[in-house]
């Protein structure tokens, strides 16, 4: 969608994954969905150096809202769990630098049983949104059918564009229609979407990712096309930090979203992070690789015997991004290759590994290299022909 936004992937904060519709608030409320919730988690972002590094968006997920709409028709939040309602809580987290996003679904009632948004009611609630000062919308498709999506989207576009207010829109439209063209019109959701989401929810497991990456990269041909500067597709959250991934598969999670061009959108716990997950999250040369301002989604180029598969991504300033895959459950895999077999052309070529913050040297496509890629974990160089060195950042 040419609005101006995402021109590359959003960054940010979103609960689902991690908090659900956890409404327990007397019981829990640390832990449920509540202003509480967000403005620590805003805290955070800021405190510990996320926005810095472009973790800009909080997204409110679904259960923020009260059972009815009130007496004028519109959305309200839940009055116990957001006291302040949300227009304050926009305020804060805009003082704060950062920016407020909620949540939205194309049906009579989001997937979770509050109140949605019927066809009827798209333009009062993008106003709502507006008003409220809200910048990013993630429109859910729970509820509704295929009919009722097909106008709906677009819909809620045009009413969103009409606000005057710019505002992020993410669309799930793709979920609910299986994800595939004939089904799914990728050329009209870069017209009229920033995001969307392609596949089924994220899960805390390695499963899970596996699932959906096999997905994503089976379906490439329809899906690496239709990414580009403001309109992105949306593996889902990232889950590292929670309790399903070991070390590896959170460096490998990280890896493959950023060669995905993927939105870089946390589902974790901030207060409770580990060093060694906020290290992964927080990696400059692997945010850099996904915030590429070409915004040329990656691509796999291989899958080994061995179980060893290969991604590319091609970056601004004649760089490029691999990532090595191990689906292997034995032991440390050396691998050998080199870069003429990856397709790379003449030429010599420095690789940084950005995992392990240490250079190889390449100093021809021929050269002969080994890699250690450990069980359900991956190796990511940024690669750059030295020719253009001088061109390049540091990390
Ligand atoms: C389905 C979406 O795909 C999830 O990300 C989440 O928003 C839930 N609905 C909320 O009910």
């Amino acid at each position: 969608l040419d609005n101006g936004l995402a021109r590359t992937p959003p960054m940010g904060w979103m609960s689902w994954e991690r908090f659900r519709c956890n409404i327990d608030c007397r019981n829990d409320p640390k832990n449920c969905i509540s202003e509480a919730l967000y403005k620590d988690m805003a805290e955070r972002l800021v405190e510990d150096g996320w926005l810095k590094l472009g973790y800009e968006y909080l997204i409110i997920d679904d259960c923020w809202s009260f059972t009815s709409r009130d007496s004028r028709g519109r959305l309200m939040p839940d009055p116990v769990r957001f006291p302040n309602g949300i227009p304050k809580l926009a305020h804060y987290v805009h003082q704060l630098g950062l920016k407020l996003g909620i949540y939205a679904d194309m049906g009579t009632h989001t997937c979770a049983g509050y109140p949605g948004t019927t066809l009827e009611q798209i333009q009062t609630d993008a106003q709502t949104f507006a008003e409220w000062q809200v910048d990013m919308l993630k429109f859910d498709g729970c509820n509704s059918n295929a009919e009722e999506q097909q106008q709906g989207y677009p819909l809620m576009s045009k009413a969103l564009n009409a606000t005057g207010r710019p505002i992020v829109y993410a669309c799930s439209w793709p979920v609910y229609r299986g994800g595939l063209p004939p089904s799914v019109n990728y050329t009209l959701l870069g017209e009229i979407c920033n995001l969307w989401r392609n596949y089924y929810d994220i899960e805390d497991s390695w499963d899970s990712v596996l699932n959906i990456v096999d997905w994503f990269f089976q379906s490439q041909d329809y899906l690496q096309p239709a990414s580009g500067p403001g309109r992105w597709n949306d593996p889902d959250m990232l889950i590292i930090g929670n309790f399903g991934l070991s070390l590896e598969q959170s460096k490998a999670q990280m890896a493959l979203w950023a060669i995905m061009a993927a939105p870089l959108i946390m589902s974790n716990d901030l207060r409770t992070l580990s060093s060694e997950a906020r290290n992964i999250l927080q990696n400059k040369a692997v945010i850099a690789i996904n915030q590429d301002p070409l915004g040329i989604q990656g691509r796999r180029i291989l899958k080994d015997e061995g179980h060893i598969e290969v991604f590319w991504r091609p970056l601004s300033k004649s760089a490029s991004a691999l990532v090595f895959l191990s689906r292997r459950t034995d032991m440390p895999y050396r691998y050998h290759s080199t870069l003429s077999l990856l397709n790379y052309t003449t030429g010599s070529y420095t690789a940084y590994d950005v995992f392990k913050d240490e250079i190889v040297f390449l100093p021809s496509e021929k050269t002969h290299f080994t890699i250690t890629i450990n069980p359900s974990g991956v190796v990511m160089w940024y690669i750059y022909p030295d020719e253009s060195w001088e061109n390049i950042e540091e990390f």
